[in-house]
């Protein structure tokens, strides 16, 4: 459905609430590279020893699928495997070693018990409710061979800025938890896997580096993405234009050496 010339789905059939148009597309690249270097690469250092020629890897709601073509280049002799709810992120044009699916993972995967080797899955916390992860990380080690591996990586949103204060209400109202990245690692372990890393990265927004330079030109898309949501607590009109009000939002972020944190886990499915 259209709002304010931005695509997003029908509430009535998913609770994932970001937009789903090229400008989004944008968006999820930039984040990717921006993430890839924030974690020095696209997986965590010990993911990277354990993947071999041959492998199936697949990518839970892939977007536009910008971590599986930058995986499918470096791991040529890996096939790759992306679902996501819809076709409308898809890219146009992918190489051999990569398939793209629609499927829901809340209704289930179509594949096989134990078909991949690794699993991954990343931003997906606008996405589930509160009491839907542990559901979700089920069905990801359902589909994952014994012995493989899961590796998700979610974003923590904390601070005391009226930018964090949006978001947590934000994510309150569509009943999801803004602070999970902080419990996968338990819900894993309560499923049966075992997890061999954890990697919490952050980055000082305060800094005049590259680096938070990167991430705030994210933030200020990602706010930019919701501004149906958020105009009612920046005392925005339809039609107003939001620029001075999310630039404050950027300098409050700046001057207050807010960090954007991001929590990484690798796991792996007892044999
Ligand atoms: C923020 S994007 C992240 C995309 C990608 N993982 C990345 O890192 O760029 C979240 C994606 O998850 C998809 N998604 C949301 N709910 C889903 C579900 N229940 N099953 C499969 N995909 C879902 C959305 O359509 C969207 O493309």
């Amino acid at each position: 459905m259209t709002v304010s010339e931005r695509e997003y789905y029908d509430p009535a059939t998913t609770n994932y609430w970001l937009p789903i148009d090229e400008i989004e597309q944008d968006r999820l690249d930039e984040i990717h590279f921006a993430l890839k270097d924030l974690y020095d690469g696209n997986v965590l250092t010990k993911t990277h020893c354990l993947l071999r020629k041959g492998m199936k890897i697949l990518d839970v709601g892939c977007g536009p699928a910008t971590w599986l073509l930058d995986m499918a280049m470096s791991f040529q002799k890996c096939e790759f495997t992306g679902v996501d709810l819809s076709k409308d992120m898809f890219p146009n044009i992918k190489p051999n070693n990569v398939e793209l699916v629609i499927a829901d993972v809340l209704q289930g995967l179509p594949f096989e018990d134990g078909t991949f080797d690794f699993v991954h899955m990343r931003l997906l916390c606008r996405a589930f409710k509160k009491d839907e992860w542990e559901t979700v990380f089920r069905e990801l080690l359902r589909v994952t061979k014994p012995g493989g591996y899961i590796e998700s990586l979610e974003s923590d949103i904390r601070g005391e800025t009226k930018l964090s204060k949006i978001f947590i209400d934000l994510s309150e109202q569509h009943d999801q938890n803004p602070r999970i990245a902080i419990h996968i690692g338990e819900i894993l372990t309560k499923l049966g896997a075992n997890i061999i890393q954890t990697d919490e990265r952050s980055v000082n927004l305060g800094n005049n580096d590259i680096l938070a330079a990167k991430f705030l030109s994210m933030i200020k898309h990602s706010i930019e993405s919701l501004i149906p949501f958020i105009r009612p607590y920046l005392d925005l009109k339809e039609g107003d234009d939001p620029s001075s009000a999310i630039q404050e939002l950027l300098d409050e972020l700046k001057a207050s050496e807010q960090k954007s944190v991001f929590i990484a886990y690798l796991a792996q499915k007892p044999e």
